[in-house]
């Protein structure tokens, strides 16, 4: 089988997400890492290439190098990872993409709204594709809940209630050189938005994902617990979709308890269903005035939407690794031909994921005043 040639930036040593992207990449082992700006430290980025095998001429200590020089090779990268923080992200996806180089951007889409603007106006001329890592979207029971609502199985939805909750920003421990919360916690490389834009925007997308309707206007209520933060680490948001259905979203990371507790409870006239990404192999799916009924991923009773994307028999977990490589394997797809990735994310979920957290910010600034929301 031919792989495609995969770059990245960002995911050196220290990295968090980077290396998630990397083991996704490889699951269905679709892609090969042959090139990589690694780190903002040449040094980091050139022993951080060496232990994952990167060939020294292709371990770049500046990505803008790498995109041209990746471009004018025979056997340059197919596709680029951007896994670095958000302030940095604008300027290598544009790069890549004016070099013909495919891109797979990790969330929210950038820092500021001007910068989701020129990305968007280079993404729509370009011929490569790009593709935002929304990776809840990629667990099987989150597909099949889409599809499911799609098929009119909980008619027409009147409540959503999602959530992103974490516990690791309790304390400010940004204060004590904590890389991670360090740049997510300065509005300059984090963007405006703190909460809302991590973990917030996540939450935000699986609600339009699975729902599939879209937002109409929001009241927001941001605040910041932790002392001396400057961006917001708890976040509540009420919305109104289209179709008249209500929806609340609560995105925090001082909540103490939560690790990574994101959970959809959508409601519908005609049944109602659950899922929590901490146990992301079952599903709760209850039929008006029926015994609610427990779904297990790859198990019986789904169709074939949950078990197109899952590898292992019923009852071997999958979870957030299996998940993110759906997307990756998505992209695969996309990029050979196979399919027009309807199930992945891309720039205008970026563009709307970005609106959001500006929509909720100037909300919140005039104490949850409503305000409309339309790309
Ligand atoms: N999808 C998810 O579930 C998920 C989870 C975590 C993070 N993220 C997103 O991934 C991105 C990275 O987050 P993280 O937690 O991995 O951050 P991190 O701080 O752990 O890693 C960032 C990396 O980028 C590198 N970097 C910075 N500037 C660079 C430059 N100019 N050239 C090359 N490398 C550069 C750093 O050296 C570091 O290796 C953020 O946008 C974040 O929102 C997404």
């Amino acid at each position: 089988m031919k792989r495609l040639k995969l770059g990245m930036v960002g995911g050196g040593y220290g990295a968090f997400i980077g290396g998630v992207h990397r083991i996704a990449s490889r699951i269905d082992d679709r892609f090969e890492l042959v090139a990589g700006a690694l780190s903002s430290n040449a040094d980091r980025a050139a022993k951080s290439a060496a232990d994952l095998g990167i060939a020294p001429d292709r371990s770049y200590s500046d990505y803008s190098i790498m995109a041209k020089t990746e471009a004018d090779r025979s056997d340059g990268i197919d596709v680029v990872s951007i896994v670095t923080p958000n302030h940095m992200h604008a300027a290598p996806v544009i790069a890549f993409l004016r070099a013909g180089v495919s891109v797979i951007c990790d969330k929210p889409l950038c820092a500021t709204l001007a910068e989701a603007d020129e990305i968007a106006r280079v993404v729509n001329s370009s011929s490569a594709h790009f593709v935002l890592t929304h990776n809840y979207t990629g667990y099987p029971l989150v597909r099949q809940a889409r599809r499911m609502i799609a098929n009119g199985e909980l008619g027409v939805i009147r409540v959503a209630q999602i959530e992103y909750a974490q516990d690791w920003l309790a304390k400010s421990i940004e204060n004590d050189g904590q890389k991670q919360a360090a740049w997510r916690t300065d509005p300059a490389k984090s963007g405006g938005g703190g909460a809302i834009g991590d973990i917030g925007t996540h939450a935000f997308n699986l609600l339009g994902f699975v729902t599939g309707l879209k937002t109409e206007a929001l009241s927001a209520d941001l605040h910041s617990f932790g002392e001396g933060r400057k961006v917001d680490d708890n976040a509540h948001i009420l919305l109104r979709m289209q179709g008249g259905a209500k929806a609340m979203l609560w995105a925090s990371q001082i909540a103490i308890g939560n690790e990574n507790r994101v959970r959809l409870r959508i409601y519908g006239e005609k049944g109602g269903l659950e899922w929590d990404q901490e146990n992301p192999n079952v599903m709760s799916l209850t039929a008006h005035g029926e015994a609610r009924r427990i779904l297990t991923c790859g198990g019986a009773g789904l169709g074939d939407s949950a078990s197109d994307w899952t590898r292992i028999p019923s009852g071997h977990p999958e979870g957030y690794l299996e998940g993110f490589a759906n997307i990756y394997s998505g992209v695969a797809d996309l990029i050979e031909g196979k399919n027009k990735g309807e199930l992945l994310p891309g720039i205008d979920e970026g563009l709307q994921g970005m609106l959001f957290i500006d929509t909720c910010l100037r909300s919140a600034e005039n104490n949850g005043e409503w305000l409309s929301f339309a790309l």
